[in-house]
């Protein structure tokens, strides 16, 4: 398939390592040194102490594919997943970063060839937003071959981006797509639907924002970037909706075959789909992570995953899935389903789990069987 999701990947490190940029493996799901955080929720997290200027690294410029998960803090994705064609808890985030070495201008050249000239998008497709006062980056973006008619200035809401209530942020521009008239939605970025769509965060680090709210200079301005693959594969593909790209149309279709209902017949029934293919999705790659069984605030995120998805499932006649009997009985599952071997199969497509693949099929099945107290049975 052209513009596989496993080609984008792979054209996105091939492309920012020809840029000069080393490549980081994604850190976990689950923040090994971070209390502001309950879940891993941008590219930038594991850099953060390189943001401040508390810890250098042998390189300055840095390229990740970085598992993410949106489901609770202050980047919650939760509610919209399944109303909207676009949102997820769990996803890739594509990522460039510069440590103090390029600022806004490359960092502008390197979204827009990436986008136009490696991934081949139309120019005329493609809006862009600046924070309200940015006169440089629209400069620059005008330099690029950008009419003004496409820069849309907007306020902190959209365009400055912080990981949390604390630590690295700064103004940002966001690369947006036009899907066409045939896409409900506004034809401008940030509006209703899904036609425009958000696809890459362009983040000009500048301040460290601490307790009190207040902003302090970054040691060096750097650059902070994340585009969701799942929305650029989507776009990519030509298709409208990220539930049809080569992501997610197979977890769609086992999904399908177990509700024996099939996806896009009827609007109820497939939006219940979508929820549950992306949170199996997101059970699987925390499960893969394999410390959700010593946090607690962790497990009960899980399980709110797992109720949700039981929820949107009970569309189809599930009753439950086990997590909820561990807790409350202690009654251990077992996987007479099946699904652990889907989940750990889909697992192994999605070609994030690398080197550690078997390993990693291998820990989600044992979850799954309901051996750690917190693998999932369908019934
Ligand atoms: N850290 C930025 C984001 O998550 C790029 O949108």
């Amino acid at each position: 398939m052209k513009n596989s999701t496993h080609e984008l990947r792979q054209a996105f490190i091939r492309y920012f390592e020809q840029h000069g940029h080393q490549t980081v493996p994604s850190s976990a799901l689950i923040p090994q040194a971070d209390p502001t955080l309950l879940f891993t929720n941008a590219g930038m997290n594991q850099f953060k102490r390189v943001f401040l200027g508390e810890e250098t690294r042998a390189y300055n410029r840095a390229v990740t594919v970085q598992k993410c998960l949106r489901a609770g803090g202050k980047h919650n994705d939760l509610e919209n997943v399944g109303y909207t064609r676009r949102h997820h808890t769990f996803f890739e985030m594509l990522g460039n970063f510069s440590f103090g070495d390029y600022f806004k201008k490359d960092a502008i050249r390197f979204g827009w060839e990436f986008l136009t000239q490696t991934v081949g998008l139309s120019k005329d497709r493609i809006w862009v937003t600046i924070f309200r006062d940015d006169d440089e980056a629209d400069q620059f973006w005008k330099q690029i071959g950008v009419p003004a008619s496409r820069i849309v200035r907007c306020g902190e809401k959209d365009n400055f981006w912080q990981m949390g209530d604390t630590g690295p942020c700064g103004p940002c521009s966001e690369l947006h797509f036009d899907q066409g008239p045939s896409v409900p939605g506004d034809d401008r970025p940030n509006g209703a639907g899904d036609r425009v769509i958000e696809i890459w965060n362009l983040v000009f680090m500048q301040y460290n924002r601490d307790a009190r709210g207040k902003l302090h200079p970054l040691p060096k301005p750097s650059i902070d970037t994340g585009m969701g693959l799942e929305r650029l594969a989507a776009v990519a593909q030509g298709v409208y909706s990220n539930y049809d790209s080569d992501v997610f149309t197979p977890l769609l279709s086992a999904v399908a075959g177990r509700a024996g209902v099939q996806y896009g017949t009827n609007e109820t029934t497939d939006r219940s789909m979508r929820v549950v293919a992306d949170h199996l999705r997101a059970i699987t790659f925390l499960m893969a992570d394999g410390r959700i069984v010593a946090f607690y605030e962790h497990r009960l995120k899980l399980n709110d995953c797992f109720d949700d998805t039981i929820c949107f499932g009970s569309a189809f006649g599930w009753k439950h899935i086990g997590i909820l009997q561990h807790r409350e009985d202690g009654h251990r599952g077992s996987d007479k389903s099946g699904w652990g071997g889907s989940r750990a199969r889909h697992l192994g497509q999605d070609g994030t789990a690398g080197p550690h693949h078997q390993a990693t099929q291998k820990k989600i099945e044992w979850h799954v069987s309901g051996q750690d107290g917190v693998g999932g049975t369908f019934e």
